[in-house]
């Protein structure tokens, strides 16, 4: 993991402290880096549990309503999770849910995706190949 992407994940676990997790108890926060600096997002939840939004998908929006709409890379961390035993991916979910790679597909197709649970860089590749597209 280069410098970069070692500060974009300071800053999401810097995010995960703004979560509103009181149902999960998964307090997720998430980093993007654009030309114009770094956005973060976190989890929101409520009360009707399929109404709160990811922290990849809150941090993506926090971007584009500043006029950022160019993605290079993005950081998720998960305070909550527990290392998965492979070392790459987090068996409790530190790794970003299906609807985020979807949203990650359509506007950070280019960017760098690094979570908090391994060293590992991925790519929209890894993560959604053959996305859905119209
Ligand atoms: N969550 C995220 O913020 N990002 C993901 O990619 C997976 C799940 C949140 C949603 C919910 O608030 C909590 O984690 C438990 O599912």
């Amino acid at each position: 993991m280069n410098q970069d992407q070692q500060q974009l994940l300071a800053a999401a676990r810097q995010a995960t402290e703004l979560a509103y997790a009181p149902y999960s108890r998964f307090r997720v926060g998430a980093a993007v880096l654009t030309p114009g600096g770094v956005f973060q997002g976190a989890n929101i939840e409520t009360a009707s549990t399929n109404l709160g939004i990811c922290a990849e998908r809150a941090a993506i929006t926090h971007a584009r309503l500043n006029g950022q709409a160019v993605i290079t890379g993005i950081a998720v961390c998960c305070l909550d999770a527990r290392p998965g035993k492979d070392g790459i991916t987090d068996e409790y979910g530190a790794m970003p849910c299906g609807a985020c790679r979807q949203w990650i597909a359509e506007l950070a197709p280019g960017a760098w995706i690094v979570v908090s649970s391994s060293n590992r860089v991925f790519w929209l590749d890894d993560l959604l190949p053959h996305a859905f597209k119209l």
